[in-house]
């Protein structure tokens, strides 16, 4: 079992390149599946969850090759509506398959999806916006038989949450399905206008991705296209977070500022100065942190879910009280125990968590049970006083190419072992 070991407080400064959105990849990825021929898709991030997704593409047939942050799909042929329960429960975006099989072949059979703990993760929003594309659904036992027996048609799908999961799966659906879908109160994340530029390089039509409703023309066939994936705001934001408790300098190049407006507001308010030019932001941050006050998670444009365990440590940390409220999932606080060990002062009381900002953490043995929680460790860990060691890593390996090479190169002192 490998370890992350963080000797903290040495104060971060230089650059870094922020990778490719691990959730934008993703769904491009299952959307590969509706291309008859190659598509090439630049800036894909090298992570446990995108190898994932490869190894459903090849059981379904397609070709793959992934090197140097290009990874080409070969859908020419798919031989499989059914994807093994092996790899479905590997990640939740399994499920993103579902629409992408109907669409290509107007059938697929997989189990339910598997991914991070950090709540019940339902999908009923997804299965209710496929039938209203004609699909037919047989849940026998845990596993899916769904069927287009009239073939997909165009529909309305009013969504009652804008998930961004159930968006995507819709949307690639109804690509090649026949008329017009309309999807309201759709999730409005830049990755889901990065999926809508690849579908439309590809040969689809859709339209007002990024607004809160979709309109979607079914095309009859879709063939390959190159894309370059966007760069990961949710990577970017962990940086700016261990930057900021180590009172750190940090370029980070290669990211979309607009895309972390709702970050940088709070950065600003903890006392940081961001600034940004093109592609590139800086981050300078004080020698102690303000309270960001009241962090509420919230769909975007919104403060991202993703975002809330990295920012806790930097309120862990800071001058003052904070207030938390997760909105969007309802078991999100995994990592808050871990901090515990390390000296935060935090209490959880359902869906908010009130945090008393210490001038120091400690280092001590903690161990990560999600994605975002491990970066919550990782960034308490730089602000810790010692030696802090994290387990399971294959949470942070989901999500974060490289970390401790981003991190070294910023100055910590991480090593795996
Ligand atoms: C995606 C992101 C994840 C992010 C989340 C919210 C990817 C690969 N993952 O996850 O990093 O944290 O958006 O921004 O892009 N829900 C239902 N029924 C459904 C679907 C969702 O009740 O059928 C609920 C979920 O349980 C959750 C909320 O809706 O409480 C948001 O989920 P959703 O937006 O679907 O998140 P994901 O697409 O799973």
């Amino acid at each position: 079992m490998s370890r992350l070991i963080i000797n903290g407080l040495k104060r971060l400064n230089g650059s870094a390149k922020v990778q490719g959105s691990k959730n934008s990849s993703l769904p491009i990825l299952s959307a590969a599946v509706l291309c008859r021929g190659e598509s090439i898709i630049h800036n894909c991030p090298d992570l446990s969850d995108v190898r994932a997704s490869i190894n459903i593409l090849r059981f379904i047939g397609c070709k793959v090759s992934f090197s140097g942050g290009t990874l080409v799909c070969d859908s020419s042929s798919i031989r499989s509506c059914y994807i093994p329960d092996l790899l479905m429960r590997e990640m939740r975006s399994s499920i993103l398959f579902l629409g992408a099989l109907l669409g290509r072949l107007g059938k697929a059979e997989m189990c339910l999806p598997g991914g991070c703990e950090i709540g019940t993760r339902p999908i009923d929003l997804h299965l209710k916006a496929l039938e209203e594309l004609g699909v037919e659904i047989r849940d026998d036992h845990g596993v899916f038989h769904c069927t287009a027996p009239n073939g997909l048609c165009g529909g309305k799908i009013a969504l009652s949450f804008p998930s961004v999961g159930a968006t995507e799966n819709a949307m690639i659906c109804a690509c090649l399905a026949e008329g017009t879908t309309v999807i309201s109160n759709a999730a409005r994340e830049p990755e889901i206008v990065d999926l809508a530029d690849f579908l439309n390089s590809c040969g689809a039509n859709v339209y007002g991705a990024g607004d809160d409703t979709i309109m979607i023309d079914g095309v009859s066939r879709l063939h390959g296209a190159v894309h370059t994936i966007i760069p990961d705001r949710i990577a970017a934001a962990t940086w700016m977070s261990c930057a900021a408790v180590t009172s750190g300098r940090v370029i980070l190049c290669d990211v979309i500022p607009a895309h972390l407006a709702a970050v940088t507001a709070l950065f600003e308010n903890c006392g940081c100065t961001v600034t940004s030019s093109g592609n590139t932001m800086s981050v300078n941050c004080p020698y102690r942190l303000a309270a960001p006050g009241v962090v509420r998670t919230m769909p975007y444009p919104g403060f991202p879910t993703d975002a809330q365990a990295p920012i806790m440590s930097m309120a862990a940390v800071s001058k003052g009280t904070s207030l938390f409220i997760e909105n969007i999932f309802e078991n999100r606080y995994h990592h808050v125990n871990g901090l515990l060990r390390m000296g935060a002062n935090i209490k959880v009381e359902g869906r908010a968590a009130v945090i008393q900002g210490v001038p120091l953490l400690h280092g001590a043995q903690v161990s990560a049970h999600d994605l975002r929680g491990a970066a919550a460790l990782i960034t308490a860990g730089l602000a810790a006083e010692g030696v802090t060691a994290i387990s399971g890593l294959q949470y942070l390996d989901r999500g974060y190419e490289d970390p401790e090479e981003v991190l070294s190169e910023l100055g910590a002192d991480v090593k795996r072992v």
